[in-house]
């Protein structure tokens, strides 16, 4: 029997993972995976803004937000590996995925591994290519740091590169949601994240072969993912549609969400099959 609602629990492979799950049962599903070092709330407007059509579901990946961290090294193949697990726990068939930044690396992953699973993609603020060796410098730097200088310090470094310039003084609830749940990490899934971070094998060579509809969207002043990132993905996903988010810089959907929900509900109706529509729906409900 299906369980609806917020930060409900499940034991995916071996470990409790947290996730909120809502919306109409029969609907197509859709499964929000965060950024480095979020969690699930970050996706708290989307979720509002989508489940009275469709069912959406977010969770923390392992280390986050409130799900374990299990006892082994992190990688993006592992944390594509538990979502599979919780897409089948949750007896879900061919759902859309949608990721920002780390988020997008594991939906990546997992489609790459099982093209047919899914029925859509969406790729916010994310890359297909590996980390160059100046990144991975950069990720083991951050690593020495957090251990000397304490996470409050990697959180305040980190922001300074994850916002848009206006945003600094129109989004301040949103950055300080950030900043708590950057903080509210462990050093140790930090650590372990930007290992694996930074071990990552690229997908940009498996792009060609995604046959789904896909929607990619990046922020103009996206620091980390720029454009060209999100462009070159666009080139190589055939019949891909790509936004440029004004206003925004790694954190779109955060930073525009009027224009995030936007292309998400307008990707979702002209692609994904069957939406609950909000007449029939209330009919149901009566
Ligand atoms: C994220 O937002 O998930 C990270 O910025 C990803 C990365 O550092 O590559």
């Amino acid at each position: 029997m299906r369980i609806t609602g917020k930060n409900l629990k499940l034991i995916v492979n071996g470990l409790t993972v947290s996730y909120n799950d809502e919306g109409p049962i029969n609907a197509p599903a859709i499964i929000f995976i965060h950024g480095f070092p979020f969690n699930k709330s970050m996706w708290n407007h989307q979720l509002e803004a989508l489940q009275e059509q469709y069912r959406v579901i977010a969770y923390d990946v392992r280390g986050h937000g409130n799900s374990e961290a299990g006892d082994e090294n992190f990688s993006i193949d592992l944390f594509s590996h538990d979502l599979l697990f919780l897409i089948d726990a949750l007896d879900i068939e061919k759902p859309i995925l949608c990721g920002l930044s780390m988020g997008g690396y594991i939906a990546l992953n997992a489609i790459g591994k099982f093209p047919e699973h899914f029925s859509g993609l969406v790729l916010s603020d994310t890359q297909c290519i590996a980390d160059t060796p100046e990144t991975r410098e950069k990720r083991m730097k951050a690593i020495e740091s957090i251990n000397t200088n304490g996470v409050e310090k990697y959180a305040e470094e980190s922001i300074k590169n994850l916002f848009a310039v206006q945003s600094f003084s129109s989004k301040k609830e949103e950055i300080s949601a950030i900043r708590k749940m950057i903080v509210e990490t462990s050093i140790q899934s930090l650590s372990y994240t930007l290992f694996a971070l930074s071990e990552r094998k690229g997908t940009c060579s498996k792009l060609q072969d995604i046959k789904a509809p896909v929607l990619i969207m990046v922020g103009k002043e996206d620091k980390i993912t720029p454009p060209a990132a999100a462009k070159m993905m666009h080139e190589k996903i055939q019949g891909s549609l790509l936004k440029i988010m004004e206003h925004s810089g790694h954190l779109s959907n955060l930073e525009n969400p009027s224009e995030f929900n936007h292309q998400l509900l307008r990707f979702m109706s002209q692609f994904v099959k069957n939406p609950i529509h909000v007449k029939h729906l209330k009919e149901l409900v009566m």
